[in-house]
Formats: C-alpha cells, sequence, structure tokens
C-alpha cells in the first residue's frame, strides 16, 4: 500500500461483492449503462478490430465483453472485488468468449508489475474509487500502446453534492468503503502530459466520459 493511503482495500472489495449481483442482473437485463455506450462510441471511432483491452475496476465486464463481441482481440480485466471478478467470468463463459479474455484479482496499482500492456486501456467509474489516484494515472496511463479512456464523476452542483455526502457520511460512520473526489481537471492534464490527445468528450448527467490518443 501506498505510505498515505488510508483506504481498505478489503473494504472496497466487500462493498462490490454486494453490489456484485445488482451489477450482474443491470447488465443481463439493460446490457451497458448510458456512459458506457458512450465509451464505446468514442473507442470504436478509433478502431476496435485486433485491439486488445485491459479494463481496470472492470465489474462485471460488460463492456470489454461488448468490445471482444465487436472483434477486439483479447481483453484482460482486473477488479479488487471477488464477486464482481465472479460476475465478469460467468457472463464470459456464457458468451463463450473465455479464449479471448483473462481476469486478475487485485488492486492495479500494487499489482501493476503482473498486468501487460494494451492497445486500449478503460477505467469505468473507477478513478472516484481509489483514493492514490497519481499512482494509478501514472500506472494506467503506461499501460496503454494506443486508446486511454475513463468516466469521472460530473462535475455539477447535483453530483458535487451527493459524492460530498457520502464522503462525509462514510468518514464519520466508518463505512467499509467510501467513494474520492478528486480534481478532475488536473487528472485530464496529468493525462495529456503523458503523451494523449482528447479525441472524445461527452456526459450524462452523472458521469463524463473522455477518450485520448496518444
Ligand atoms: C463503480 S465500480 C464500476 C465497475 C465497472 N467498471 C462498471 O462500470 O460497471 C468500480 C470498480 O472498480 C474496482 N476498483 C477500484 N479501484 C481499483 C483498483 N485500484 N484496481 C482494481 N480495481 C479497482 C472496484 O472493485 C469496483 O469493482
Amino acid at each position: 500500500m501506498n505510505c498515505c493511503q488510508t483506504q481498505s482495500l478489503s473494504g472496497t472489495d466487500k462493498f462490490f461483492t454486494k453490489q456484485s449481483d445488482r451489477y450482474l442482473k443491470q447488465f443481463r437485463k439493460k446490457g451497458l449503462a448510458k456512459e458506457q455506450r458512450m465509451l464505446l462510441e468514442g473507442i470504436s471511432s478509433l478502431g476496435l478490430e485486433g485491439k486488445s483491452i485491459l479494463e481496470i475496476g472492470c465489474g462485471v465486464g460488460g463492456l470489454h465483453l461488448t468490445m471482444l463481441k465487436q472483434d477486439a482481440s483479447f481483453a484482460t480485466g482486473i477488479d479488487i472485488s471477488e464477486g464482481m471478478l465472479n460476475g465478469a467470468k460467468r457472463l464470459c463463459h456464457e458468451l463463450g468468449l473465455e479464449q479471448k479474455a483473462t481476469y486478475l484479482r487485485g488492486d492495479f496499482v500494487q499489482r501493476n508489475a503482473m498486468v501487460p500492456q494494451a492497445d486500449i486501456v478503460v477505467l469505468d467509474k473507477v478513478v472516484c474509487c481509489y483514493e492514490n489516484i497519481s499512482d494509478l494515472l501514472k500506472k494506467s496511463t503506461d499501460k496503454s500502446k494506443q486508446v486511454y479512456a475513463f468516466t469521472y464523476p460530473n462535475p455539477n452542483i447535483v453530483v458535487h453534492i451527493s459524492f460530498k455526502g457520502l464522503i462525509l457520511l462514510g468518514t464519520l460512520f466508518k463505512w467499509v468503503f467510501r467513494p474520492y473526489w478528486h480534481d478532475w481537471e488536473e487528472i485530464i492534464r496529468e493525462v495529456e502530459k503523458q503523451g494523449f490527445k482528447q479525441t472524445y468528450k461527452n456526459s450524462t448527467l452523472m458521469w463524463q466520459v473522455r477518450v485520448f490518443e496518444r
């Protein structure tokens, strides 16, 4: 763990494992969420065929499994949550995509050395779940050979107040997991400093969607 990190990774695992059935049901019933369809639109416009994917904080895998169905060549999914990863493996099996995907459990920042590079690196609704954002950004941009895509909370008044409220309650009541609010504009500048140029920008009420290319 980073010297300054207070986040409990077992708490993150517990929290998202509890949520994983809901994520799985939602994907089965409704397919990709709106912000995921936007990510897919931005990434596909740069070409998916034959591309490898690394999805960090992959959840139950709906996004990278959809990209595999659309001719991406191979995907690696990593997640802290055992329940989320079990969901991803189940979906991958149901879709007959086992030959095209592999899964790793753990904190990407800590397991970074075991994680392969990929043409496309995606973090969907992950940067607000992790405290040590500078390491997460540096290590994840290093893994991308071409495309880097992520979503972050839309900093409008409603979302900002909701997040700040959750952070306060989580800290006061010592929840096993609480979200994080980072300087989102600074994060975009950091990604650009790593040699990426923004190619796609979109948003929902809750999420900002950004796609970059090297
Ligand atoms: C809000 S969920 C989103 C899941 C999925 N990306 C989606 O949009 O459906 C965030 C996920 O990121 C995972 N996560 C957060 N930080 C991570 C890290 N440093 N390494 C790996 N997984 C991480 C959590 O365990 C959780 O499953």
